[in-house]
C-alpha cells in the first residue's frame, strides 16, 4: 500500500467517525422518546462516557465504506454504523468490570465502572444493547422492511450468544482450561470476529445486493476480525498504556488464551500478515472501489493502538 492510499484512509476514517460521533451524540441525548417515561441523568452520563470517548471507529467506518461500495443509502448506512458502535461500546464497558477483564483504564480514561459505580456501567451496557435495536428499528433508518429485519438478525446473531457474548464467555473460560489452536481461532471470531464481520456484511445487506456479494463482505470481514485481535494481542504484549489508551501487558498474567501466547510473536506477525493478504485477494473483483476497504484491512494490522 502507497503513503497516498494510507493518507486517504486515514482522511476517510476521521470523517466517518465525526459523522457516526455527531449522530451518537443526539442518540444519547437526555430527553426522553416518544414512549419512554424518562431517562435518568446519571445512566445517561455513564452511556455517554463509554460511547462518546475517542476510539477509533473502525466498526462504523467499515459499515459506512461496504454500503458506499455497493452505493447504498448513505444516512441509513449511519445509523446501522451507530447502532453498531452502541454495541461494540456496551462490549467495552462490560469488558472492563471486575468480574471479567477487571480494567481501569479505557480510551485514555477511567472505565465506567470506576468514573461511575459497577451497577451503573452493568446498566449502561444494558442500555446500550437495546438502544442499538432501537436505532435499527425507528423508521429514521430508512430501509425496505425486508432489509431492516435481516440487519436486526445479522447484528442480534453477531452480539449474542453464537457471536461476542459467547466468544466473552470462551475467552473468560479459557482462563481456566487452555483451547488448542482450533478452539481459541473460534473463541476470537466469536468476542472480535462477528460484530467486525456484520460491520462488512451490513453494507452489502443495506443496500440489497446478491447473497454472493453479502458471503464475499462477510467472509473480508472474517478475515480482518482475525486479524483484529491478532493484532490486539501483539498490541497487548509490545505496547504500553499511554499508547494504547489502555492497560497491556495483562494477557499473560490473566492466562488468556492467544495465538501470541500458542504460537509465539513472529509466527503471530506471519499470520498477520497472510490474513491482510487473503482479505486484499476477497475484494479483488470490486478493483479500485474497494481501495478505502482494503486500506482499513492493512490498517487492523499495522495500527499502532
Ligand atoms: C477493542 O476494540 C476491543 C477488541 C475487540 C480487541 P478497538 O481497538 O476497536 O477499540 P476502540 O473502539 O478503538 O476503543
Ligand atoms: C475484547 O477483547 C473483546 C470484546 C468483545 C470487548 P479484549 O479483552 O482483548 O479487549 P481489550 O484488550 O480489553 O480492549
Ligand atoms: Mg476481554
Ligand atoms: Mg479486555
Ligand atoms: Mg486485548
Amino acid at each position: 500500500m502507497t503513503n497516498d492510499d494510507e493518507m486517504a484512509f486515514e482522511t476517510a476514517l476521521v470523517a466517518r467517525a465525526a459523522a457516526v460521533e455527531t449522530l451518537l451524540r443526539r442518540l444519547l441525548d437526555d430527553r426522553a422518546l416518544t414512549g419512554e417515561i424518562a431517562r435518568p441523568g446519571r445512566l445517561m452520563a455513564a452511556m455517554r462516557h463509554g460511547v462518546l470517548n475517542g476510539g477509533k471507529r473502525l466498526r462504523p467506518f467499515l459499515v459506512m465504506e461496504s454500503a458506499a461500495l455497493f452505493s447504498a443509502d448513505g444516512e441509513a448506512a449511519l445509523r446501522v454504523a451507530a447502532a453498531l458502535e452502541c454495541v461494540h461500546c456496551y462490549s467495552l464497558i462490560h469488558d472492563d468490570l471486575p468480574a471479567m477483564d477487571d480494567d481501569d483504564l479505557r480510551r485514555g480514561q477511567p472505565t465506567v465502572h470506576r468514573a461511575f459505580d459497577e451497577a451503573t456501567a452493568i446498566l449502561a451496557g444494558d442500555a446500550l444493547l437495546t438502544l442499538a435495536f432501537d436505532i435499527l428499528a425507528d423508521e429514521t433508518t430508512a430501509l425496505p422492511a425486508e432489509r431492516r429485519a435481516a440487519v436486526v438478525l445479522a447484528l442480534a446473531r453477531a452480539a449474542g450468544t453464537g457471536g461476542m457474548v459467547g466468544g466473552q464467555t470462551l475467552d473468560l473460560e479459557a482462563e481456566r482450561i487452555a483451547p488448542d489452536e482450533a478452539g481459541i481461532i473460534r473463541l476470537q471470531a466469536m468476542k472480535t470476529g462477528a460484530l467486525i464481520r456484520f460491520a462488512c456484511e451490513a453494507g452489502a445487506v443495506v443496500a440489497g445486493v446478491p447473497a454472493g456479494d453479502r458471503e464475499r463482505l462477510a467472509e473480508f470481514g472474517s478475515a480482518i476480525g482475525l486479524a483484529f485481535q491478532l493484532a490486539d494481542d501483539l498490541l497487548d504484549l509490545t505496547a504500553d498504556a499511554a499508547q494504547m489508551g489502555k492497560a497491556t501487558g495483562k494477557d499473560a498474567a490473566a492466562g488468556k488464551a492467544t495465538l501470541v501466547a500458542l504460537h509465539g510473536e513472529a509466527w503471530a506477525r506471519a499470520q498477520l500478515h497472510g490474513l491482510v493478504h487473503q482479505a486484499h485477494a476477497l475484494l479483488e473483483p470490486y478493483g479500485e472501489q474497494a481501495g478505502l476497504l482494503k486500506a482499513a484491512a492493512t490498517f487492523v494490522a499495522t495500527r499502532n493502538n
